[in-house]
């Protein structure tokens, strides 16, 4: 689409306000300054930035989804259901993909969106996004666990990993519930952390990620995130 229908789109004021905008080189593509109005951009794989801020374009598409276990964070799965084929097909706008992944056995919250450079940024180790883990597993989390967590857990395999803060629910000898929150995203993380710790993670669920709560959406049910959240995705993700 051409850059001035992109700005209409987008609403950032009348014809005379981007001509303004772009006469004063407020207009960026790229990181690159404008230079014409009449120039083809495409908002899902560029970002295009106003007066310093990322601009929320009809034409990226934001969801968060409660992915059910069995789906896989893909975009094509010639075997299982993949978080795309929980989009509708009248929302699946080309480019979507998942931010970041969760294991096949794993619910909870993913992102989905076909912003091209906006799950790179958030997934980037210098923006520290938390995630928060409903965790059960198969054995005691003691009086000690939350200090092991806090300490960074090393994997049996030797891999550090930064602290983590835990809260443990309930506790018994067969059976425990927890929360957990860590910055990171290591493959199979909390899976490894637990078996760290000497038991087994026997069910997960992400409640939230990067300041995104899962809330009372229902498993396998999505949701489009407002403007509001579109807009403090792309400013605090910048
Ligand atoms: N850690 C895991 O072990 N699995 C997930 O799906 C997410 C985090």
């Amino acid at each position: 689409m051409r850059l001035d229908k992109c700005m209409e789109a987008a609403q950032i004021g009348s014809r005379k306000q981007v001509k303004k905008l772009f006469k004063a080189q407020r207009i960026c593509i790229d990181g690159q300054v404008a230079t014409s109005l009449s120039q083809i951009v495409d908002p899902a794989l560029q970002e295009i930035v106003v007066q310093g801020k990322q601009i929320a374009l009809a034409g990226a598409s934001y969801f968060l989804l409660h992915k059910p276990a069995g789906v896989v964070s893909a975009v094509t799965d010639s075997q299982h259901q993949t978080v795309i084929d929980c989009i509708q097909p009248e929302d699946r706008a080309t480019g979507l993909y998942p931010v970041g992944r969760l294991d096949r056995d794993t619910e909870g919250l993913v992102l989905i969106t076909n912003n091209g450079p906006l799950g790179f940024r958030m997934l980037h180790p210098k923006h520290h996004v938390d995630k928060t883990y409903y965790v059960e597993v198969n054995g005691p989390l003691s009086q000690d666990a939350p200090t092991f967590f806090a300490s960074g857990v090393t994997f049996l395999d030797g891999t550090r990993c930064q602290p983590c803060q835990l809260t443990v629910d309930f506790s018994s000898l067969e059976h425990s519930r927890a929360t957990i929150k860590l910055a990171e995203g290591k493959f199979h993380q909390v899976k490894k952390m637990f078996l760290a710790y000497g038991v087994k993670v026997t069910y997960l669920r992400r409640i939230s990620f990067g300041g995104f709560a899962l809330g009372d959406l229902p498993l396998g049910q999505y949701r489009t995130l407002t403007q509001t959240e579109i807009q403090h995705l792309l400013t605090y993700f910048d």
